[in-house]
């Protein structure tokens, strides 16, 4: 029997072909920070790299809500992204839905991925950062099997709880990729990181730890791209993570 070939995967791969780095923003936990983290480094990266923010928290996505936007796409050569910035442009479940509730089983998010990248046209795309919602499952499973050299940025806060349920997620997705390279300390709570043992073996799995400070009225960052490349911890993570582009 003849194997069965979706012909939506080959058509991903060559939407792809040309990006030069496809980064994964993810975490086990809700709530520890992924879609600001997504959000901050895009406004960081895009100051000189062509940046395609892209929603995957398909049934609660906030990105749009974060860059303060209801731009949407225009179709010539598939769907073209809107430009919410200065070379940061913007991918979305909520062009479709208009915001509107969503609710999926499994194999319906592999369609959307799969019909996602094939419509957008990612021409002069330097890096892919896709925001994900709390997973270990289906999503990742299929990020790692269609996007198969995309590197993982994995967010905790630094609490007691959001260690422990990472350091499971990352010896998941440990046995499936090889790059797990940056670990995103979000300290949103008081706690101090370094007194948590389990800190010590979670952080030991990245080839680098950045952090985020807790940002006073973060509400008012939104939409604001200058602004948050304007705060004073953004020059230092600038630093540390040049030599991942
Ligand atoms: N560094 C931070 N400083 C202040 N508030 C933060 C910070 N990071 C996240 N938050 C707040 O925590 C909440 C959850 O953040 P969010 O990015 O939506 O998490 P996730 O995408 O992981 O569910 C939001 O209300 C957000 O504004
Ligand atoms: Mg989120």
């Amino acid at each position: 029997m003849l194997p069965i070939i979706d012909i939506r995967v080959q058509a991903l791969k060559e939407r792809i072909r040309k990006i030069k780095k496809i980064v994964v923003v993810c975490s086990s936990k809700g709530g520890v920070g992924k879609s600001t983290a997504a959000y901050i480094l895009s406004c960081i990266l895009s100051k000189s790299k062509k940046i395609a923010l892209c929603d995957f928290d398909f049934t609660g996505p906030s990105l749009h809500l974060l860059l303060d936007t209801n731009k949407t796409f225009t179709e010539e050569n598939g769907i073209k992204l809107p430009e919410v910035s200065q070379n940061l442009f913007f991918l979305s479940i909520v062009f479709f839905t208009h915001d509107k509730p969503l609710a999926l089983r499994g194999n319906n998010i592999s369609n959307i991925i799969l019909e996602l990248f094939t419509i957008a046209d990612f021409e002069n795309i330097e890096i892919l950062i896709i925001d994900t919602p709390p997973t270990t499952s289906d999503l990742i499973l299929d990020i790692l099997k269609y996007l198969e050299n995309a590197d993982f940025w994995v967010v905790s806060s630094n609490s007691l709880l959001s260690y422990h349920s990472v350091n499971n997620f990352v010896e998941v997705i440990s046995q499936r990729t090889r790059n797990l390279e940056l670990l995103i300390l979000n300290k949103i709570f008081p706690d101090d990181p370094e007194s948590f043992k389990i800190f010590e073996k979670l952080k030991s799995k990245f080839r680098r730890i950045i952090s985020l400070p807790y940002i006073n009225n973060i509400h008012g960052y939104y939409g604001k791209i200058k602004e948050v490349r304007s705060l004073d911890f953004i020059e230092q993570i600038e630093k540390d993570i040049v030599d991942f582009m």
